[in-house]
């Protein structure tokens, strides 16, 4: 018996014993694994599950589906958030009836050319569905194989990726794609979990890299995140008797481009206050953590400063502000 055998072998009888049973893992229609699995990219099983079931209740084909008003499908969605996902799967079905489709379609790239669909997704859809030998790597498998060899490759990275996939496929059961990519992607999910799996009693231990080199809490190994960039933004609005203000528009090139906000001094830290009312946020974004100073400054004459225009206060609806400046004129019931 080859090593791969002997490992698969293990990690099936573990799955038989200990595997859940969910409706997604009963059926082979693709279209039904298709909307679980979308389901389920960025939700939990549990989570998801209520979700799946209402959803294949109102739209039980992909002709129901397509033939169904976007609108409704997103009320299905409500509460999942990412209803890029809705959009998406909607689009789709839109778009195989539109190309005479009847049904699923039920090769690699026909799947993988939906949108909404990567690799993970369509290795998933084509192996449950078709059992056609795609591995399918979603987060719980990454950990496994990441373990299971003692790599450092940071997995979400294109390198990692492709590096992932060739180990998977080495490990690929040929004969019953279905069930390893199942077994394996179940295994992560309930044994090899993030922290403190419990390595003494694993069956796949004689396997595992990691557990011999003792570097199981190491891994797996993602890229380092970017640096949180800190910057301070002190915005003045200006008011005069007559309810004017000065607005600008961003330029493009950095957050919020095209949007609208009053004059910005952007400094090293805040500017200290003297005599006027102003309120402060911080608004963390992904790679910046904001500080804004809001100044309300009341003025018989409005300071002249390139790029911004003098409007009336109540046509400020007219503008797209962002969100952090909504949140101070509301402070300021303005
Ligand atoms: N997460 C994503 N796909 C899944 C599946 N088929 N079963 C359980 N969890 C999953
Ligand atoms: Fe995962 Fe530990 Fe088993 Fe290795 S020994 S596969 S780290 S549970």
């Amino acid at each position: 018996m080859k090593k791969s055998e002997l490992l698969n072998y293990q990690l099936y009888t573990w799955y038989e014993h200990n595997k859940r049973i969910l409706p997604w893992r009963e059926t082979d229609d693709a279209y039904s694994i298709w909307v679980s699995e979308i389901i389920l990219q960025q939700t939990r099983v549990e989570q998801g599950l209520p979700y799946y079931m209402r959803f294949i209740e109102r739209f039980p084909t992909l002709v129901s589906l397509a033939q169904a008003k976007e609108d409704e499908v997103l009320r299905y969605w409500q509460g999942l958030g990412y209803y890029s996902r809705a959009r998406n799967i909607y689009k789709a079905a839109r778009q195989l009836i539109d190309n005479h489709y009847s049904s699923f379609p039920s090769t690699f790239e026909e799947i993988r050319s939906l949108p909404g669909i990567g690799d993970y997704t369509a290795g998933a859809i084509a192996a449950f569905a078709y059992n056609l030998p795609y591995p399918a790597l979603d987060g719980n498998v990454y950990r496994v194989l990441a373990r299971l060899t003692d790599c450092e490759i940071p997995f979400d990275t294109s390198a990692g990726k492709s590096h992932f996939h060739r180990v998977a496929e080495e490990l690929l059961d040929r004969s019953h794609p279905r069930l390893f990519d199942s077994a394996l992607m179940e295994f992560g999910a309930l044994f090899c979990v993030p922290i403190s799996p419990d390595c003494t009693a694993c069956p796949l231990q004689i396997f595992c890299d990691a557990y011999a080199h003792n570097t199981v809490s190491l891994l797996p190994v993602r890229k380092p995140r970017p640096k949180i960039r800190d910057r301070y933004f002190n915005y003045t609005i200006y008011i005069t008797p007559d309810r004017k203000t000065l607005v600008h528009q961003r330029q493009a090139k950095d957050i919020w481009h095209h949007l609208w906000e009053f004059p910005l001094e952007e400094t090293e830290q805040l500017l200290p206050v003297t005599d006027s009312p102003y309120i402060d946020f911080t608004h963390q974004l992904s790679h910046q953590r904001l500080h804004a100073r809001f100044v309300v400054r009341k003025t018989n004459n409005l300071p002249i400063i390139n790029d911004t225009q003098v409007i009336d206060l109540a046509d400020l609806d007219d503008y797209a502000l962002s969100r952090l400046t909504l949140k101070a004129l509301a402070h300021f019931g303005i």
